[in-house]
């Protein structure tokens, strides 16, 4: 059994393989100087390729790695169907298909925010990767999936994996938190199975998104007097959820504030906008990014056991 990674998730492939006790495998993965890229698996990997089952681990972010997940899984496809044909007359040209046990491993989905139809005409971008990722593999496992009913219809088994045991580890380790604090209602399902696997108190905020870059939270009572919470989220971004909680926070009385997520995608300068309102931040290394301190490869490999068995023959 296998794992192969295209460019943007090769160290994640490394730690799902380590878990899993698999092979592992690098997918050549560059670049053209227009930017357009190439992709091809190697002749050393083909054998494995064409084991089953092959997990591909590729994340569909950012707009390039859409291209590049689906181009990784016609490549492996071909070569699973025994089509190698190619104008160099290389050998071999054919051989028998292998048949179905494509498992696509994504660390962070991209475009996963767009889940619903929020004004007409929208295109329901979740839905619409989703779709087009299903109709080149036999099973999906995604790791905390922002929002898992925008993939609710797809016709191949999805693992729903989790990295909320790990970060509740880590965080009962590093950070010692009383409280742990969901910025938002979506985040709830997630920061409170921390809190529970901690033993912590909970509670969450109501934030209602004006646009990009400008968040408000609805007054509430939290009794963090005199305590260390960790604010637990899906994903941080510009970090603007994170320094508005926060804020609440230290106005009640917090005594340290952590930042801790699946998904660390820091854009245009978060970390030091982050670090002026919390004491700590802490991400998975579901995306690379600098303050990946949590392995995403347990929860990745869980996801992986549980899709095997659904995958049908
Ligand atoms: C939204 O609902 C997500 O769960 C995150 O709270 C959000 O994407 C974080 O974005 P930012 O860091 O830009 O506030």
């Amino acid at each position: 059994m296998v794992v192969v990674s295209g460019s943007n998730s090769r160290e994640l492939a490394q730690e799902l393989a380590a878990q899993l006790n698999w092979d592992l495998h690098d997918l050549e993965a560059r670049r053209f100087p227009d930017s357009e890229g190439y992709f091809r698996i190697p002749e050393e990997a083909i054998e494995g390729v064409r084991k089953e089952p092959v997990v591909l681990v590729s994340s569909t972010f950012p707009d390039s790695g859409i291209v590049e997940t689906m181009l990784l899984l016609e490549a492996i496809n071909d070569v699973r169907n025994g089509n190698l044909e190619n104008i160099r007359q290389q050998t071999p040209q054919r051989l028998d298909p292998v048949g179905p046990g494509i498992i696509l491993a994504v660390p962070y989905f991209g475009y996963s925010r767009q889940d619903k139809r929020f004004k007409p005409g929208e295109a329901i971008s979740a839905q619409a990767i989703a779709r087009l990722l299903a109709s080149r593999c036999d099973g999906l496992v995604v790791l905390d999936l922002h929002a898992p009913e925008a993939l609710h219809d797809l016709t191949i088994p999805v693992s729903f994996a989790s990295a909320m045991p790990e970060m509740a580890t880590h965080l009962t380790l590093n950070v010692k938190p009383d409280f742990i604090l969901s910025p938002d209602k979506g985040a709830i399902e997630r920061a409170s199975a921390v809190a529970k696997e901690m033993g912590c108190e909970f509670s969450y905020l109501e934030k209602t998104r004006i646009d990009a870059h400008t968040i408000v939270h609805k007054a509430k009572d939290l009794n963090v007097d005199g305590k260390i919470v960790a604010i637990v989220d899906d994903m941080i971004a510009t970090g603007g959820t994170i320094c508005r909680s926060s804020e609440a926070l230290r106005e009640q009385g917090a005594i340290e504030v952590h930042a801790a997520c699946t998904h660390g995608l820091f854009t245009g300068g978060a970390i030091s906008r982050l670090m002026r309102y919390v004491d700590g931040v802490h991400a998975t290394s579901s995306l690379p990014n600098p303050r990946s301190v949590i392995s995403g490869g347990p929860a990745l490999a869980r996801g992986v056991k549980e899709i095997l068995p659904r995958l049908s023959n």
